[in-house]
């Protein structure tokens, strides 16, 4: 089977996919989450001129092992030849994707002309394309939002123009730039796109739960599901989605073991960071994972106030061992990272 068919294989077994978030889909997350089944892993956007530099930083950002394939990293830029330079690197390092960012909506990316600011521009974005995928073997992904504006969607454009390019997927994040992080993700017009699109399309955007994956996936049509947020207040969202998605029951007494989850992010967290990093994750997921629990606050306030790592790991671990199959809140209607690169 060809590379491309190989990772749209992966899709058709599992069509629920982390969606990448700079500052959180590192080494050790894709890691953990390639463990509680997320079928694909990507990483956070990498800038293709501080590729061109080889600094140190950059090579870290796409590093991974062998337990997260299929993996992409994930590139952003404006100039075709650095993108298609910067896709051979992807390549010579061996990962089994590339994905090039459209969608961010921060200004010091969209200045350049990059992220975002690429879907003003389609003829600048089919010769980028056009370029990359004549200069690797590997499958070339996109991520966009469905356009600029309200007044300039372009989603389909986009779909027609990655089909047209030999592109292996699009996923959508169904807001425009200009909603940033704002108002809801619009799945009508994912689906829409998706009717017409000639190539594999990915909605994304608040997917909250399992049981949403699932009806999105269904109701829309769509090749599969990103979900970035929701994977954090509820790391087990993509073996549940998987499980209702197969006609299975979500079996909470073995997938809601919040104490052996926090053990193994753990475990991964300390093969890949230092002492001082490692304290800062283990709260932020701990913060995170708390979300919708009874005594959430109290906890959150005893980690921030808590001394040393071993510390963080016991109150976590004493917390998360009393969660059991206790019901997660619906906390949908609380603002949650409302900024990020995609
Ligand atoms: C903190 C944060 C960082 C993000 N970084 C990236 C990124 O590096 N690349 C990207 O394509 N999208 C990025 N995104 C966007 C997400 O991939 C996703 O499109 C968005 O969060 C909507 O999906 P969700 O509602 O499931 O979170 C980021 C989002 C957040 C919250």
């Amino acid at each position: 089977m060809s590379s491309r068919g190989h990772l749209l294989e992966a899709l058709k077994q599992n069509p629920f996919v982390l969606a990448p978030m700079a500052g959180i889909t590192d080494h050790a997350f894709r890691t953990f989450m390639r463990q509680k089944l997320s079928s694909v892993v990507v990483t956070e956007l990498v800038s293709a001129a501080g590729i061109e530099h080889k600094s140190e930083r950059t090579l870290k950002l796409m590093s991974f092992d062998e337990s997260q394939r299929p993996v992409g990293i994930q590139l952003f830029g404006e100039d075709p030849s650095q993108m298609a330079k910067a896709a051979q690197l992807v390549e010579e390092m061996g990962a089994d994707f590339v994905d090039v960012n459209f969608g961010c909506p921060v200004p010091k990316v969209v200045k350049k002309g990059a992220g975002s600011a690429m879907l003003k521009d389609l003829p600048l974005m089919g010769k980028l394309l056009g370029e990359m995928v004549k200069s690797v073997k590997i499958p070339v992904t996109i991520k966009i939002r469905t356009g600029w504006d309200s007044q300039s969607r372009n989603a389909h454009e986009v779909a027609e123009l990655a089909y047209n390019e030999g592109i292996t997927w699009v996923a959508i994040h169904g807001r425009t730039r200009a909603q940033n992080y704002t108002g809801l993700a619009d799945w009508d017009y994912i689906a829409e796109v998706k009717a017409k699109s000639k190539v594999p399309i990915l909605g994304n955007g608040d997917i909250l739960s399992p049981q949403q994956a699932v009806l999105r996936l269904a109701q829309t049509g769509v090749d599969g599901i990103l979900i970035g947020r929701g994977a954090l207040k509820n790391p087990f969202i993509f073996v549940d989605a998987l499980a209702l998605w197969k006609g299975e029951k979500i079996d909470k007494s073995i997938n809601r073991d919040y104490f052996k989850l926090y053990t193994d992010l753990a475990q991964v967290l300390a093969l890949h960071c230092d002492e001082h990093i490692l304290g800062i994750q283990l709260k932020k997921f701990a913060a995170w994972f708390a979300t919708g629990y009874a005594g959430a606050a109290q906890f959150r306030k005893s980690l921030f106030q808590s001394k040393s790592n071993a510390e963080v790991l016991d109150l976590a671990l004493e917390f998360f061992g009393k969660i059991g199959s206790i019901e997660q809140e619906d906390t949908s209607q609380e603002e949650f990272l409302m900024g990020g690169h995609g």
